[in-house]
């Protein structure tokens, strides 16, 4: 790895606080892979930020009684704040609205149509009388003509995942209204002209075998569907204004912006941290970046297709995205998390009910990337009484314990040489290598569970060894046990700290290591360096690093959030 990575989560709407679903799909794997780069010595740079156009906004904005822009300002500070808490450690969390966007939309538009890629066509769409307006994509309503959902929308059912027209929809109406008195009538649109590209999209995915499967299959569908000239302008107000006469009425499609969005946040970033070209080595320079994206599987088509198509028609060269992380839905207790519906886990909920490291490590373990997965409280806890309390926390605590106990509070001894035990290091040596590397394929799930292998392994040599009878007629023998011990924890520290970065701190300031202050920039070989204490290393009282969810406690959780509805 020498090239510089780029990395970006999906933008989030503004339109609400986000469920646990939205974290696992795109901010969280990213944050984990992030961090796990930085502590390799990789440069990063993470950029996400809030998605702040088309209908949504108006809707949300709206419904909370709002002015739009007063409504995204809001919002946009409080899901900050939220990911902040979870310690997703973005290197900015910018905001599609931002002027920055709105030039470069536009900038890119002028160039697409320089190139010829954009044409402006009549077509008719949706007026409803009773709301006196052309009723966006979004703003129409009706059932899905493939799987028979009643309340699909005009751009995209709920129910399939289809994309959709307006005009695709069975008996539709407006959703301002409720009205079925719509009718098409003729409107001036901008298209841009997907078809053109169709030759230069193939190849560029045919280029792209080392893409998930789930994401390639997308691609390859959309492209063998055939692509259509895509109508990029909606009749709203809030948006990226079209820089053409005849269009002050309308605004860009949500989607028509938002993926600019990474470029033009990028852009903020480098103005914040006072050096303004910054951005333009991450965009403009792209044999040197290796460009991750991380969303949820309903976003592919247009990072996949969409947004490169875009960024092909300005005929500049900009960076592409090298690898696209899809992952899919985590659902809640077998139905759909639902924003609307509020139904599932809200993610200012999740923090106010268990610390941020409980909720990121159990998504991880259970991240829906090769199918669907299924949140419940009862497995919730399932996991973190067993994962994390029982076996991570049981063997920090034992350790800590017996240290305290027979050696107060010191590492017992240094090792080295014969005291080294090199069939264990060799065990654990090999593991690690198997972590990393399923961090570094973004193989979140599978790096969890050889992760849970090491701290079991640890248990099992506590047990075997069973310093606490040792203690009694061969100290010294107890000595190295329990400092090969606190080394394991000094490991299991370090090598957390993508997934727990919070747990990873408090184990090393129990340790009195001052990789506690650098955990996050310090290479994952440190962890295997046996002889990182002077003799007499004094460590901190044993605690308990994670508490266990009881049985009554699940019940009461399942009840009030909504679960088996
Ligand atoms: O699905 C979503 O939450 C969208 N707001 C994702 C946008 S990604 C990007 F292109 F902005
Ligand atoms: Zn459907």
């Amino acid at each position: 790895m020498t090239k510089r990575h780029l990395i970006t989560s999906a933008l989030p709407y503004i339109n609400g606080i986000k469920h646990l679903g939205n974290l696992v799909g795109s901010m969280l794997p990213a944050d984990v892979y992030a961090r796990y780069l930085r502590q390799h010595g990789e440069q990063v740079l993470y950029i996400c930020g809030t998605d702040e156009h088309g209908t949504p906004a108006e809707i949300a904005a709206e419904a909370a009684g709002q002015e739009v822009a007063a409504y995204c300002q809001e919002m946009y500070a409080t899901q900050k704040d939220i990911y902040e808490r979870f310690g997703i450690s973005f290197d900015y969390f910018g905001r599609s609205s931002n002027p920055a966007n709105h030039q470069l939309t536009q900038a890119l538009f002028l160039q697409m149509r320089e190139n010829g890629y954009i044409e402006e066509r009549e077509i008719e769409q949706y007026y409803s009388h009773a709301d006196q307006r052309f009723l966006p994509d979004r703003y129409v309503e009706g059932t899905c003509p493939t799987c028979g959902y009643a309340k699909a929308r005009g751009d995209q059912c709920d129910g399939c995942g289809r994309l959709l027209e307006p005009t695709d929809l069975v008996e539709p109406y407006s959703a301002l209204s409720g009205s079925k008195d719509i009718e098409l009538k003729a409107t001036k649109h901008i298209f841009l002209l997907l078809d053109k590209l169709t030759p230069q999209l193939e190849s560029w995915v045919a280029d792209r075998p080392e893409w998930p499967d789930g994401v390639k299959g997308i691609a390859r569908k959309w492209l063998k569907e055939g692509l259509q000239p895509r109508c990029i302008t909606r009749d709203l107000k809030w948006g990226v204004p079209v820089p053409l006469e005849g269009f002050e009425n309308k605004v860009f499609y949500v989607w028509f912006d938002a993926p600019n969005g990474y470029i033009s946040i990028t852009q903020d970033w480098a103005r914040a941290t006072d050096q303004p070209e910054a951005w333009k080595t991450w965009w403009q320079d792209p044999d040197q970046v290796h460009y991750v994206q991380f969303m949820a599987k309903d976003n592919v088509p247009f990072h996949s297709i969409f947004w490169p198509a875009m960024l092909m028609a300005t005929g500049q060269k900009w960076k592409q995205v090298d690898y696209i992380k899809g992952v899919n839905w985590l659902n809640y207790d077998k139905g759909k998390f639902s924003t609307s519906q509020k139904r599932g886990i809200f993610t200012d909920t999740a923090l106010d009910l268990y610390p941020a490291d409980y909720w990121r490590y159990y998504l991880m373990a259970n991240c829906p990337e090769s199918d669907d997965a299924d949140f419940t409280f009862a497995h919730f806890a399932a996991i973190l009484n067993k994962d994390l309390a029982d076996i991570l926390g049981n063997f920090a605590n034992r350790s800590f314990s017996l240290v305290h106990k027979y050696f107060e509070g010191r590492l017992p001894v240094a090792l080295s040489g014969a005291t080294l035990d090199q069939d264990l290091l060799a065990k654990v040596t090999a593991m690690v290598n198997d972590y990393q590397k399923s961090l570094a394929d973004m193989k979140f799930r599978q790096a969890c569970s050889q992760l849970r292998a090491l701290w079991v392994l640890a248990n099992e040599y506590i047990t075997v060894q069973e310093p606490w009878k040792a203690a009694k007629n061969d100290l010294n023998q107890a000595a190295i046990c329990l400092s090969h011990c606190l080394y394991l924890l000094r490991l299991f520290a370090i090598l957390v700290h993508p997934l727990m970065p919070t747990t990873a701190v408090r184990i090393l300031e129990l340790l009195r290591d001052p990789l506690a202050a650098t955990v996050a920039a310090t290479p994952f070989a440190e962890g295997l360096n046996f002889s990182a204490y002077s003799a007499n290393h004094n460590l901190g009282e044993p605690v308990r690093l994670f508490e266990k969810i009881e049985d009554e406690r699940v019940t009461e959780l399942t009840q009030q959030f909504g679960g088996g509805q």
